[in-house]
């Protein structure tokens, strides 16, 4: 590839979709030292980007992104052509959501994206799928771009991401492993050079073929989601047996081969990615006659789903069995701390069962409040934990943030109208709150 930097050897990156990924993406390779050129069809979302603005809450993210567009590294742009012009290795970024009323993946987008960029393409350039694709996308896409692209020596790669929400710099900055989906070496020496400031951490990279690669992503995401699942599982036994499930993820988390991190049991997971990556894999699964093999997914998405359900039945019954009249703040409505959003969130899922049972919820969240009133407008908001808790029947801790995390009963006590607190999240200290008077119930404890 005929470097145009100027820049040595480096090539110059687009990034296609803004979205948390996308976003996250362009500003962390402008932040490596590439010349990158973000693009997304939304004007707004671009407009609010070039003016240093970040359109999602994310930490580290605006101060990066302002940084990086004083040094004129980082652009915006709306325009496919413009995108064509400039790089040389172009990240295809943009979401692949649950289809309506099914399980499968949408591609509208990625289709849309890929079918707008392949005309404006260079001779030489790269097209690096990221977003997360249902097996056979990436060979699917390879196909289309040798057919329809008049460009030569086109290729395309696939390389996924793995970045959670909330430590999104930190994870594109210094990511636990890179994996490149090639089907030359060639694709492999570009995605290199794209990736060479990672590369030099060291960061361990597995370099595979397209099949691979995508399930990568995939695979990843389904164990971590079982993870979860297993240890809320764990958690319907100890409810039925006095046990106590934070114990025993604790006495679990030693075995170094099963090992603490996600096994923390409680409202279960949410978002953007692992709820429709599961169900998304088992579609394509279904397509690919092993529906078998990720039968157990389909258990692993309705534990899940239980623990919303248990968590209003544990609430109504600490109410005395019916919410009709109730009071009920809530804290939290991101599907977890550290982000505004809410997509699949077990706290605005619960939170809207709850008013949809009769009760009047209040409900606070520091980051997610304008995504939830857009979502759910029937529930009521309030600008503070206390506020939210104030005149409640009973609080619900469904989000842990470190505010609430932090929180001294004390300063909920007065404002209440019983001191009834369920913790979702299995993050607050029943000790301290049983002390200062108040009921604490939690999912999977006594
Ligand atoms: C996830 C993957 O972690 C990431 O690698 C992938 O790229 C995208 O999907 P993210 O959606 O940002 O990232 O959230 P994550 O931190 O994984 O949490 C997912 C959900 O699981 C949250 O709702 C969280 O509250 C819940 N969770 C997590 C638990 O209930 N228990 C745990 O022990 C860990």
């Amino acid at each position: 590839m005929e470097p145009t930097s100027g820049r040595g050897s480096r090539p110059r990156l687009t990034v296609l979709g803004t979205g948390y990924l996308g976003a996250t993406h362009a500003v962390c390779m402008a932040e490596l030292g590439f010349e990158v050129l973000g693009l997304d069809v939304d004007e707004h979302k671009i407009a609010l980007l070039q003016s240093g603005e970040v359109p999602f809450f994310e930490p580290g993210l605006p101060e990066l992104l302002r940084k990086n567009l004083e040094t004129g590294r980082l652009r915006f742009t709306t325009s496919f052509e413009e995108v064509g012009a400039f790089g040389d290795v172009h990240f295809l970024c943009v979401g692949t959501p649950q289809k309506q009323g099914e399980f499968a993946a949408d591609m509208t987008y990625v289709d849309a994206c890929f079918r707008a960029l392949v005309p404006q393409l260079r001779d030489g350039a790269l097209v690096v799928g990221k977003s997360t694709v249902p097996a056979g996308t990436a060979e699917r896409l390879a196909a289309e771009l040798a057919r329809t692209c008049p460009a030569a020596d086109v290729e395309l790669a696939w390389n996924p991401e793995f970045l959670r929400e909330g430590f999104a710099v930190e994870d594109t900055l210094t990511p636990d492993r890179l994996v490149f989906g090639v089907s030359s070496e060639a694709a492999e020496a570009k995605l290199r050079s794209a990736f060479a400031p990672v590369l030099e951490l060291p960061t361990p990279l597995v370099v595979t073929d397209f099949a691979t690669a995508q399930l990568v992503k995939v695979a990843a995401n389904a164990f971590l989601a079982t993870k979860i699942s297993f240890i809320n599982a764990m958690a319907e036994v100890c409810e039925a047996t006095g046990g106590d499930v934070t114990l025993l993820s604790k006495a679990l988390s030693y075995d170094s081969r099963i090992g603490g991190r996600f096994l923390h049991a409680g409202l279960g997971f949410g978002g953007g990615c692992l709820p429709k990556d599961i169900r998304a894999f088992m579609a394509r699964a279904g397509e690919l006659g092993v529906d078998q093999a990720l039968s157990f997914l389909r258990e692993v998405d309705a534990i899940n789903l239980r623990r919303r359900a248990r968590m209003v039945d544990l609430a109504r019954e600490l109410v005395g069995g019916s919410f009709g009249g109730m009071r009920v703040g809530v804290l939290g409505a991101a599907f977890k701390p550290n982000s505004d959003d809410i997509r699949d969130s077990p706290a605005l899922d619960v939170a809207a069962a709850i008013q949809r049972q009769g009760a009047a919820v209040t409900l606070y969240d520091p980051a997610a409040m304008d995504n939830a009133r857009a979502r759910c407008p029937e529930l009521g908001y309030r600008e503070s934990a206390i506020e939210a808790a104030r005149g409640a029947d009973i609080v619900l801790h469904l989000t842990e943030w470190s505010e609430f995390r932090q929180m001294d009963p004390a300063t909920l006590s007065d404002v209440v109208a019983s001191r009834r607190i369920v913790d979702g999240r299995n993050a607050l200290d029943p000790a301290q709150w049983r002390a200062a008077g108040w009921t604490y119930r939690a999912l999977g404890r006594p």
